[in-house]
């Protein structure tokens, strides 16, 4: 069995006095992808900020509850915050590179690491680019403004971004909600190459999408978990009926 990279145990949050976890088990292993399903308003999105923090920068939240990374709280104080988000990165729903060059888009979070050699970063910035299957878009305009290529060209560049500092995990919010099919299947297609080296947490509302390209899937709903399990397994005969409902497109 892969190794567990994340573990969360009996995980709550609230936002001011209203709980949107209500206590989540759920642990993540290596080079696999799992998706999060459930639909909207399950807690999907606040799980998932959980797992690096990003929480942290929404005011009035309380968490309690364990995360482990690596066997390691980072919950704890002793937690680099900076240092966890370099192993544990994140992919947004809407492409957010910064307005900057493609180049110094994905050279960023290097920097940000302390990285100065040049030809390292040159050698990251290309590498990355071809992990993220863009580099043949963008090798000739390494300079242009990363905002001004299409939508699925902005998300590779952000998985891109995401991967140069070399990631254990990445997240994923709805990466391909925002893109046009082709895109999208593309995106699939690049996620499920990079997955022999990378783990994925990848929320989606679809779920297609989840029974293609996800090992596992996680079922969310009104903020618990109903049921976690190998994909073919939950989508072929899950363990609840209201999984089965949900699954069915009778409710969601
Ligand atoms: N910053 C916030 N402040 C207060 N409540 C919030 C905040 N963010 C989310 N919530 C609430 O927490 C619950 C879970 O929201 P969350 O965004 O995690 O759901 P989701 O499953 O990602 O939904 P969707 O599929 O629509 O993205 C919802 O009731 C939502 O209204
Ligand atoms: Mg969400």
């Amino acid at each position: 069995m892969r190794k567990e990279v994340i573990s969360a145990k009996d995980v709550k949050l609230s936002y001011g006095n209203f709980e949107a976890l209500h206590g989540i088990n759920l642990n993540f292993r290596e080079k696999e992808l799992t998706a999060l399903i459930g639909p909207s308003g399950c807690g999907k999105s606040t799980f998932l900020r959980c797992l690096n923090r990003m929480n942290d920068d929404i005011e009035n939240t309380t968490i309690t509850g364990e995360i482990l990374f690596d066997g390691q709280d980072i919950y704890s104080p002793k937690m680099d915050l900076v240092e966890l988000r370099k192993d544990v990165g994140m992919v947004f729903q809407q492409p957010t590179p910064f307005p900057f060059s493609v180049y110094n888009n994905i050279a960023y979070g290097l920097r940000l690491a302390g990285v100065k050699d040049k030809d390292l970063i040159d050698q990251r910035v290309e590498e990355s680019l071809k992990q993220a299957a863009i580099w043949n878009d963008v090798k000739d305009n390494l300079d242009r403004n990363a905002q001004a290529f299409s939508g699925g060209q902005q998300q590779r560049i952000c998985i891109a971004r995401a991967l140069a500092v070399r990631p254990k995990v990445v997240l994923l919010d709805e990466p391909t909600s925002a893109l046009d099919p082709i895109s999208s299947s593309e995106i699939e297609e690049t996620l499920l190459e990079l997955k022999q080296s990378y783990t994925f947490i990848m929320v989606t509302h679809n779920l297609q999408q989840a029974s293609r390209i996800s090992d596992r899937t996680a079922f969310f709903m009104n903020g618990d978990l109903i049921e976690a399990g190998p994909t073919e397994q939950m989508f072929i005969a899950p363990d609840k009926q209201i999984t089965s409902d949900y699954l069915n497109g009778r409710f969601g």
